[in-house]
């Protein structure tokens, strides 16, 4: 079976529509991108500011040097925190090598942070307090277990990979499920060891072609949500075409992550917006 992310943010975007259609007060996204005009990161801020403008969101993107200094992107990030017209914003991920995004995070408003990036945020997954953002990509794959009614109560799950966005959160809200949860990382020696028992795996490595038919049971769960671009080629962390062709459940429909990541992003500031 396909999971279908792409149908799942479609139905997001207009249930957000048709809320935000009700506001007098529109929610207001801004985007903090420090870097040259021509980073791979303006590619995916370019599609929050699509995504906004559809749903009727006002977006304001902050374009700073490359050279600012820590303490300048810190009084940036204040203003921003201060200024009572701004529903949430981001920091766009990575910054420059001479900036500490852990102090640029801890800056940040915890209320406005609608990318769940902040240490108030991470450690309410922690004690499974529902009342902070979560960060997008393990918010949405727990939309896909629960649009397809998918109980992680009991389960086995491997986790593939274990970055704050990513990887970590998406093992305690698996915890927090009653799943029993093993985190892996490039330095575990052999991940087939826990794959082969895995009810389910969420791997998010960007390592291509981890993910084969040999190292998995032909009824796991597999959720997709990183890939490398090979010579100018894309390559998912599981063999999607092998995988599916063995009955497994698989993510992706290529061209779903994006969709996904902003509609969680969106829905997030359309809460801080509310709150
Ligand atoms: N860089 C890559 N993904 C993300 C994300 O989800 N949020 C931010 N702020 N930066 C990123």
């Amino acid at each position: 079976m396909i999971l279908d992310g792409k149908k799942i943010a479609t139905e997001m975007y207009d249930r957000l529509w048709s809320e935000i259609l009700t506001l007098t007060e529109k929610p207001t996204l801004w985007a903090i991108l420090v870097w040259d005009s021509d980073s791979p990161s303006l590619r995916y801020i370019s599609q929050k500011k699509r995504e906004t403008k559809k749903i009727g969101m006002w977006f304001s993107l902050l374009h700073l040097p490359k050279d600012i200094s820590e303490d300048e992107l810190i009084a940036e990030v204040k203003r921003l925190n201060s200024d009572n017209s701004i529903s949430g914003y981001i920091v766009q991920l990575p910054l420059p090598a001479h900036i500490n995004p852990l102090r640029i995070i801890r800056n940040m408003n915890p209320k406005k942070d609608v990318d769940g990036f902040h240490p108030e945020n991470q450690g309410k997954i922690m004690i499974w307090d529902t009342t902070g953002f979560s960060p997008c990509t393990p918010a949405w794959v727990m939309k896909i277990f629960e649009y397809y009614n998918i109980s992680l109560s009991g389960k086995i799950i491997v986790v593939l990979g274990q970055s704050n966005i990513v990887g970590k959160p998406m093992a305690q809200m698996c915890i927090n499920q009653w799943a029993t949860v093993v985190s892996c990382n490039h330095l575990t020696p052999d991940i087939s060891i826990y794959t082969k028992q895995a009810d389910i795996i969420i791997s998010a490595t960007g390592h291509v072609w981890l993910i084969t038919p040999e190292i998995v049971r032909p009824d796991a769960i597999i959720i997709d949500v990183w890939f490398s671009v090979v010579d100018g080629e894309i390559f998912w962390d599981s063999k999607y075409d092998e995988l599916i062709a063995q009955w497994n459940s698989v993510t992706p429909v290529p061209g779903w992550v994006g969709p996904m990541t902003v509609a969680m992003l969106l829905s997030n500031t359309l809460q801080a917006h509310k709150a």
